[in-house]
């Protein structure tokens, strides 16, 4: 079976322009295969067609939902082996842990499904990164409630920050294309909307941590600034491996 084309729009990558009807466009957003447009239109509608992604844009958005879905991995994974050891001395965080668990796994199924319908490979270090993310997470539990605090802190600093930059790089291309007259297309604009909420159920974990004590971990500024040096390395060498 054919790839996918990323977020569908080399479906418009023709050299001859279209002018695509209601129903046309209607099909260039379908995830299901549709036969070809009649040219014998009895409609004069001028509605703006997709440009295709150039060869950088794919790049950049399939490396950017394989980081996503590594990363996303990794959240689920540290929340995981977090829990055991701290709602042992701290049961009443329990209610906590379980709502940033289930953002997490909601951000996994929604990478996973993305990556599988643009048929974009995972990060091939896949299982390297399970491996530190259930050893950091199980590590600072073990060190106390402020240490797996200053972790969620550090990692959400990160992710944040790492949403922020994509979701700066997609609008840039909205301008490009609005600018040049071209039409954005709802899966576009579904995608960057999916990563600004995700962005902010980041950040308020963020803000869950440090309402729980994460600024107290000892010593706070190594323990954040060894994670956050790593959350670095892994995003890096997932957008590229
Ligand atoms: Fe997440
Ligand atoms: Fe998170």
């Amino acid at each position: 079976m054919a790839p996918t084309p990323l977020l569908l729009r080399s479906a418009a990558a023709t050299s001859t322009p279209l002018r695509l009807t209601t129903s046309t466009a209607r099909r260039l957003l379908s995830t299901t295969p549709q036969p070809a447009a009649s040219t014998g239109t009895s409609t004069n509608e001028t509605k703006p067609k997709l440009k295709p992604l150039t060869p950088s844009q794919k790049a950049f958005l399939s490396s950017a939902l394989r980081v996503n879905q590594a990363g996303e991995l990794a959240a689920t994974l540290i929340y995981t082996s977090q829990t055991p050891p701290l709602l042992r001395r701290e049961p009443h965080l329990r209610p906590l842990m379980s709502h940033m668990y289930e953002q997490e796994a909601a951000h996994l199924l929604t990478f996973n499904t993305l990556l599988a319908k643009h048929r974009v490979r995972p990060t091939a270090l896949y299982p390297l990164w399970s491996v530190l993310a259930t050893g950091l997470g199980w590590g600072t539990a073990m060190m106390g409630k402020e240490a797996a605090m200053a972790c969620t802190e550090a990692v959400e600093t990160e992710i944040g920050g790492h949403y922020n930059g994509q979701i700066r790089t997609l609008l840039e291309m909205v301008g490009q294309w609005e600018a040049e007259g071209y039409d954005v297309g709802e899966e576009f604009r579904e995608l960057i909307s999916t990563l600004r909420r995700i962005r902010d159920e980041e950040l308020e974990h963020l803000d869950h941590a440090v309402e729980h004590d994460a600024q107290k971990a000892q010593p706070h500024w190594l323990l954040t600034g060894v994670i956050r040096a790593g959350c670095k390395g892994a995003i890096w060498v997932s957008e590229r491996v």
